[in-house]
Order: structure tokens, then C-alpha cells, then sequence
């Protein structure tokens, strides 16, 4: 188990579009549970393979609170069978986008199918932060951040805010209480 260097925006490896796993290895499982280890070390809610650099249509999340036992959720090769119409506004944060925070609106429940750490079928009905959470990683598989959800007066912004603290050397830092808005 390891925790593994976080991509953050503008690396160019977070607009690509990553590609299905043909097989639940134990190389897999690994790169899953280092995935988890360094999601829980950031703090946040969620991590897709592509924020550590691995091009993998891989995700892993836990939405539950910091009091409960850990409740970790993997999903491999996910696809949204369905979504409401209903739609629900939460404010997001990402790793790949340190301390930076908006409103972003998505379907509120969604129905997903995917391989499981033991590389079985299953489905699942999500609402939610889970489906919120589940939306925002798998938008990373696609090269999406969610920052491409806001107008380019919000995203510039948001990014330029990003470069200038990246610049000036100065270091994210662990944000616990925000933890179940970064994903
Ligand atoms: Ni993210």
C-alpha cells in the first residue's frame, strides 16, 4: 500500500480519456488500494486512476462520515445505465483542483453498472453525495474536471487562482472539514 503523488490542473494527463481495465488483477487491486490510501491521506471523497497518472477506467470512492467505520466503494470500467431528471446543485471540490470550490448540477440519483474489486458485475442506485461522487470521478474518465461544468469566466478564474498559488510555492493544505466536498 502506498500513497501516490496527485496530478493537479493544468497537467494535460488529467484531459485525457482513459481506457476500460480487461482484467481484475492483483496489479489492479493494488493500484486500487494505493488509489484509497491516498484518497483517505488528502483528505476527500473520491479518486479516478487518472489522478495518479494511470490511465485506467478505474474509480474509488467513500462517502461516509468521518465517525462511521470506512466504507470504501471500487468501481471498475462504471457506465450510467440511467439518471433522474430531477437534478441536484452541491458545491465540489477535486484533488487535482487544491482548495478551489463551486456549485456544480447534476442528475440526483443514477443507476450504474460496474466490476467490483473481485472483478464481478454488479449494479447499483445512487443518490445523493454518492451520485454526485460517482458523476464527478467518472466525468475524470473522460477528461472532464469540474470546472468544465462552469461558465469560462468561473473556470479562468478558478484556474488562474490555481497557477498563482502554484507559483508562489504555496502548499495545499489538508482541508478535513471540507473533505466530503473534494472528490
Ligand atoms: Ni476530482
Amino acid at each position: 500500500m502506498a500513497i501516490r503523488p496527485i496530478l493537479t490542473a493544468p497537467d494535460p494527463r488529467l484531459k485525457v480519456v482513459s481506457r476500460p481495465v480487461e482484467t481484475v488483477d492483483d496489479d489492479l487491486r493494488r493500484l486500487m488500494r494505493d488509489m484509497l490510501d491516498t484518497m483517505y491521506a488528502a483528505p476527500g471523497v473520491g479518486l479516478a486512476a487518472i489522478q495518479v497518472g494511470e490511465p485506467l477506467r478505474v474509480i474509488v470512492i467513500d462517502v461516509s462520515d468521518d465517525d462511521e467505520k470506512q466504507d470504501p466503494l471500487y468501481l471498475v470500467n462504471p457506465e450510467i445505465l440511467s439518471a433522474s431528471e430531477e437534478m441536484r446543485v452541491y458545491e465540489e471540490g477535486c484533488l487535482s483542483l487544491p482548495e478551489q470550490f463551486a456549485e456544480v448540477e447534476r442528475p440526483a440519483r443514477v443507476h450504474v453498472r460496474y466490476l467490483d474489486y473481485d472483478g464481478a458485475e454488479r449494479e447499483l442506485h445512487a443518490e445523493g453525495l454518492l451520485a454526485t461522487c460517482i458523476q464527478h470521478e467518472m466525468d475524470h474518465l473522460e477528461g472532464i474536471l469540474f470546472v468544465d461544468h462552469l461558465s469560462a469566466l468561473k473556470r479562468k478564474m478558478i484556474l488562474r487562482r490555481l497557477l498563482k498559488a502554484r507559483k508562489s510555492g504555496q502548499k495545499a493544505e489538508k482541508n478535513p472539514e471540507r473533505r466530503r466536498h473534494i472528490a
